[in-house]
């Protein structure tokens, strides 16, 4: 029998998540257990998968980076994710990197890495997939999830984070969780996704500009920084405004940042409502943290669009990031000036 000579590779890294979740209540959608199934035996089960990296030509790797439910989701898998993708992604036969990863932080996980993978390497994609439902549900979406982020890293024009959930394609940078039950559970907010995966096919939709030039979304924030000696990041809280909010929340880190010197607090992002408002109260005690040395950014609360950058306002606004990102930027960017004034 003539076999097809492997010359490229695939590697799925396996974070956990619903994917790889099971019930012992076969249909159950939501009374299950996060992070049971390992990544080789997931993969088993997706139909079709052997044959179609066959028809490529493609061999599968596949390595246990971690299990658990992404709601625990810490620098310390971040920190294993990284080195075991940037090993992969330098290897010549690797075409990219797949990460199952539970669908609650996918988002963080997938910004983390955009913002410190390095851009050489970011040239092949690493594409995050997920399910809603349980891999024991009547129908599991987590198959033909991994099935169109497999045709992503396939796709010639593929590079960077990328998220791949319900058959579309989102950049690391916009996508959010918009819905907490249906399958179809990311968006992209007013950017859109950058494509969508149709029977294997990826049509791109946000790579091309009208002249059918490519533009690639901007996935470079940071300078590449040697995360395999990062131990931790710089502490900054997410606090939000609302109605009846107060300044109690942010007082209370300020105690204890300066009680506990081993977790000193460094920023602040405020998930302001609307264009970047935030409660007079709860802006009283931003004032005084960041008097206080602590670095406060204003990110939106809206689910769309941005805050535009008003002249008035004491607090530097998001760049457009949602406050779970913003918060993760901030970290890389006192990192950054951490490591700067130390050199
Ligand atoms: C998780 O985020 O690990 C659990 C929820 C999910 O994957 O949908």
């Amino acid at each position: 029998m003539f076999l097809k000579k492997m010359v490229k590779k695939m590697v799925v890294l396996g974070t956990g998540g619903t994917i790889a979740g099971t019930s012992d209540v076969a249909g159950d959608n939501i009374g299950y257990t996060a992070a049971q199934v390992g990544v080789g035996q997931l993969l088993q089960a997706v139909p079709g998968l052997t044959a179609l990296l066959e028809m490529y030509g493609v061999a599968l790797e596949f390595e246990q980076v971690a299990q658990v439910d992404s709601k625990d989701m810490d620098f310390c898998v971040w920190h294993a994710l990284t080195a075991r993708v940037k090993h992969y992604l330098a290897q010549p036969d690797a075409l990219g990197v797949l990460i199952t990863h539970g669908t609650d932080t996918l988002e963080e996980t997938a910004f983390f890495l955009h913002a410190v993978l390095p851009s050489n390497l970011l040239a092949k994609p690493v594409v995050l997939t997920c399910a809603m439902r349980p891999a024991t549900a009547t129908t599991p979406d987590g198959p033909q999830n991994v099935l169109d982020a497999v045709a992503v890293v396939l796709d010639v024009k593929s590079a960077g984070v990328m998220a791949v959930c319900a058959g579309a394609v989102h950049s690391a940078v916009d996508v959010q969780k918009m819905h907490p039950y249906r399958v179809d559970a990311f968006g992209s907010g007013d950017a859109g996704p950058l494509g969508y995966v149709e029977e294997g096919v990826v049509r791109w939709v946000r790579i091309f500009d009208e002249k059918g030039s490519e533009v690639r979304v901007k996935y470079h924030y940071f300078a590449t920084k040697n995360i395999a000696n990062m131990i931790e990041l710089p502490r900054v809280e997410v606090v939000m405004s609302h109605a009846g909010a107060t300044g109690d929340l942010v007082d209370a880190l300020l105690m204890q940042s300066g009680a506990d010197p081993a977790r000193p607090l460094h920023g602040i992002v405020v998930a302001a409502t609307g264009n970047g408002t935030i409660h007079q109260l709860l802006e009283a005690a931003l004032l005084r943290a960041q008097a206080a040395g602590v670095t406060v950014v204003r990110a939106t609360r809206c689910p769309m669009g941005r805050v535009l950058p008003a002249a008035q306002s004491a607090f530097q606004d998001s760049d457009g990031l949602s406050p779970v990102k913003a918060r993760i930027a901030l970290m890389l960017g006192l990192l950054e000036s951490q490591c700067a004034s130390t050199r």
